[in-house]
């Protein structure tokens, strides 16, 4: 008997219960379990189920976007569409193993997951999720490396006219399998927990990413000037060394608004302390820095020193805060610092006091946090990691093995941390930044890729990772411009700083006992490079912020793949190494040594080569060039690109913005303004203008209006391409002061 429930329905066969919920008309929730009641959810998720209009019909549940039909032996699924078209099939349910198994229908594609080290389409291809610090595992391209950073059990299904999300609720370690280990067969498992997934259906895969984003969080608004280009490094040993980077920067003309410290300026690795003897007149350094336009992050590690009187230790000790091993006792590992505890962040009261913690550093000066380490990572064990049976306590006193929390560690440090800054500086947008993830991460904190290498391979394998965090709901991302661990060079890091313009987070980081890679490590001829792209990027700044926020409100990703927009065009499923930044402007890296050409898709449309202005038409491969000044980029016909005056760090808002209009076919575009820094934007004070251009006959109408200006909106100046001879322009404008450059 399928019966009614407030969530939506149960079913019960013998002692198996199969609830079935709804989180909106395309959103559905199974769940199987022994109990009667709806088992909260982890985390993870944010959306409360919803009261959707469904009606039962033999053994089939209709609401007006699917037919789930139930099969009251097996339990087993069959998922339509209203079209009648079969979306999704189970094969096997295995309750005892966790374990669930789906034919493989029509699907051309398997995407998501975040951050695997492999190409954007997981077709045959077969994965497990544990946070893992992976560095020095492998340093080629590998399908053994499947055990990265972040753990996101979310993947799509993809064909040209449909495709499907499913998020498999559950932070033990998971498996995905997507037909290879017998060709017809996808499957997902755990190492414990309960088989309960979302099942997300939408005719365009946008949409589906949209609803997983609704399910667990998007992205806050980030801080403006968090876009700029950051500075990093393991580390600047000493206050001197830090301010002569802080120096060259500017003395060199390279916009740049972040600056990190790396473990280094803590007194032997102890977290919220600062070595006052290599960083003497701390807080004064701070504030020079910010005179110079720089924000300081600094590194926080969850390993706490096992010392006694150092008072983060004490007072987690005194107060019963740190993760216990099997037995009951403080669980010791060891991270930096040697001897360490782990903080219980499972715990409000823990990630309060955690939060607090960071009051010193704030009252200092201190913008942003970068918290490393925090699979949490344990060099005493071939695992890298903490015990799987040491001990967590929630809230209300139940305990929970690390299994279970192991993946949502990093979660709920980031939360601490995020919460903290914005109890202790509400008026200001916080920064973290974070190694390991889960689903939902992106509600708190950036993220990077972790620990990769100064080779080529790595550069080109972060584009597949960006891709799928992109698509898991993660759009403030980058990797280590110029690699890691290593020695880079000049050629790697020109090319590593070209893609790095298109990435939300613009960081060159290396590792303590490689050789410099700052911007002017290897000579003019590099340097030269590197700053008209990092000065690129201050041009793009409006533009990302405005994409940023479309992710902020909707869950779009930044970096997008190719079928994002194309879905429709097979030939875009495993485009790995082109990407989509935003919806108009397509970047085309350069991946290897001694590459001054290559190849490039261009999907249907007219498309403009953004350096030459060329209109090219799409729906083929096309050869670009690609000279070491140069990464293929192309516009969108009917894009409409902002292009900021370049600043040598985002200090506030430009007088003056350019606007290119690249005409196509409904040429619009949207852009908003607010002071990049603060809340006020949730009070309504912001900017929005809408800029379109119609052409009728000879004539191209351009108007702007300012549907919303309570913000500062810059003078803008319009500069037109894909003009014919003899066509002219009227520009109309409302409450917007706009003027034509050509
Ligand atoms: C880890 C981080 C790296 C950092 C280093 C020292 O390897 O991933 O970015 O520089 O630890 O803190």
């Amino acid at each position: 008997m399928i019966k009614k429930t407030n969530y939506g329905f149960l079913i019960q066969n013998n002692n198996i219960v199969l609830h079935i919920a709804f989180y909106s008309h395309n959103t559905v929730r199974f769940v199987y379990d022994k109990s009667n009641s709806l088992p909260a959810s982890s985390f993870a998720v944010v959306k409360e189920f919803e009261n959707i209009e469904a009606v039962v019909k033999g053994n089939s549940i209709i609401t007006k976007e699917l037919e789930i039909v139930i099969d009251k032996n097996t339990m087993q699924l069959l998922i339509y569409n209203k079209n009648g078209e079969l979306l999704n099939k189970d094969k096997e349910i295995d309750l005892e193993n966790i374990k669930v198994d789906k034919e493989l229908l029509w699907e051309k594609g398997f995407y998501g997951l975040g951050e695997k080290y492999s190409w954007i389409n997981h077709l045959g291809a077969r994965y497990s999720n544990w946070n893992t610090d992976v560095l020095g595992v492998m340093s080629l391209h590998s399908t053994t490396l499947d055990e990265y950073h972040t753990s996101i059990p979310f993947y799509i299904g993809l064909d040209k006219d449909k495709s499907y999300g499913i998020y498999f609720d559950n932070t033990f370690r998971t498996y995905f399998d997507f037909g290879n280990e017998e060709r017809g067969k996808v499957s997902f498992g755990s190492e414990g927990g309960k088989v309960d997934y979302y099942f997300i259906y939408d005719e365009n895969v946008s949409q589906v990413v949209n609803a997983y984003t609704k399910l667990t969080g998007s992205m806050e608004l980030p801080r403006k000037d968090f876009l700029g280009f950051q500075q990093c490094r393991w580390g600047y040993e000493n206050r001197d060394k830090l301010m002569e980077v802080a120096l060259r920067m500017r003395e060199e003309d390279i916009p740049c608004d972040v600056l990190y410290l790396d473990i280094d300026y803590m007194v032997d690795y102890k977290v919220f302390t600062v070595d006052t003897e290599k960083f003497y007149e701390f807080k004064e350094m701070v504030s020079l820095l910010n005179n110079m336009g720089y924000k300081l992050v600094v590194i926080i590690d969850p390993g706490v020193k096992a010392e006694k009187d150092y008072f983060v230790y004490d007072e987690g000790i005194k107060k019963d805060y740190f993760i216990k091993d099997s037995k009951g006792e403080v669980y010791v590992g060891e991270v930096w610092p040697g001897a360490s505890v782990f903080p219980d962040f499972l715990k409000d009261e823990v990630r309060k006091w955690w939060g607090e913690l960071h009051k010193g550093l704030v009252e200092d000066g201190v913008e942003g946090i970068w918290n490393d380490m925090n699979e949490p990572a344990d060099f005493k064990h071939d695992s890298k990691t903490i015990p799987t049976d040491t001990i967590h306590i929630d809230d209300n006193g139940i305990i929970k093995e690390h299994k279970e929390i192991h993946n949502v560690y990093a979660m709920y440090e980031a939360c601490s941390a995020y919460e903290g800054l914005l109890n202790q500086r509400p008026e200001k947008r916080p920064f973290i930044l974070t190694r390991a993830a889960f689903a939902g991460t992106q509600r708190y904190s950036a993220l990077w890729t972790g620990d990769n290498h100064s080779i080529w391979e790595h550069m080109e394998a972060s584009i597949p990772m960006f891709i799928n965090l992109g698509l898991s709901g993660y759009s403030f991302i980058g990797s280590d411009v110029g690699g890691f661990a290593g020695n880079s060079n000049g050629e790697l890091l020109t090319r590593w700083t070209q893609l790095g313009t298109f990435t939300p987070l613009f960081r060159n980081h290396s590792a303590k006992d490689c050789i410099h890679q700052e911007p002017w490590c290897f000579g003019t001829k590099y340097t030269d490079i590197i700053r008209r792209f990092t000065k690129l990027r201050y041009k793009f700044i409006t533009y990302l912020y405005n994409v940023m926020r479309e992710s902020s409100l909707k869950g779009s990703p930044v970096i997008r793949p190719l079928f994002y927009h194309y879905q429709y065009d097979e030939k875009t499923y495993n485009i790995n190494d082109q990407f989509l930044f935003g919806k108009d402007i397509m970047v085309c890296p350069i991946l290897r040594p001694g590459i001054i050409k290559r190849m490039v898709y261009l999907p249907d449309g007219i498309w403009y080569n953004y350096w030459t202005k060329e209109k090219i038409n799409g729906n083929r491969y096309i050869i670009a060039d690609a000279p070491l000044d140069v990464i293929p980029l192309y516009v969108r016909a009917g894009a409409v690109i902002s292009e900021d005056e370049v600043q040598q760090f985002i200090k506030e808002d430009n007088d003056i913005l350019n606007i290119h209009i690249y005409i196509g076919e409904d040429t619009k575009a949207y852009f908003y303004f607010d002071d990049g820094i603060s809340f006020n934007y949730r009070q309504d004070i912001y900017s929005e203008i809408e800029i379109k251009a119609e052409k009728y006959e000879k004539v191209l109408n351009v108007s702007i209006t300012a549907n919303k200006d309570n913000y500062k909106i810059p003078k803008l100046l319009i500069n037109i391409h894909g003009l014919e001879e003899q066509d002219s322009i009227v520009l109309s404008t409302s409450n917007v002061k706009a003027q034509l450059v050509n």
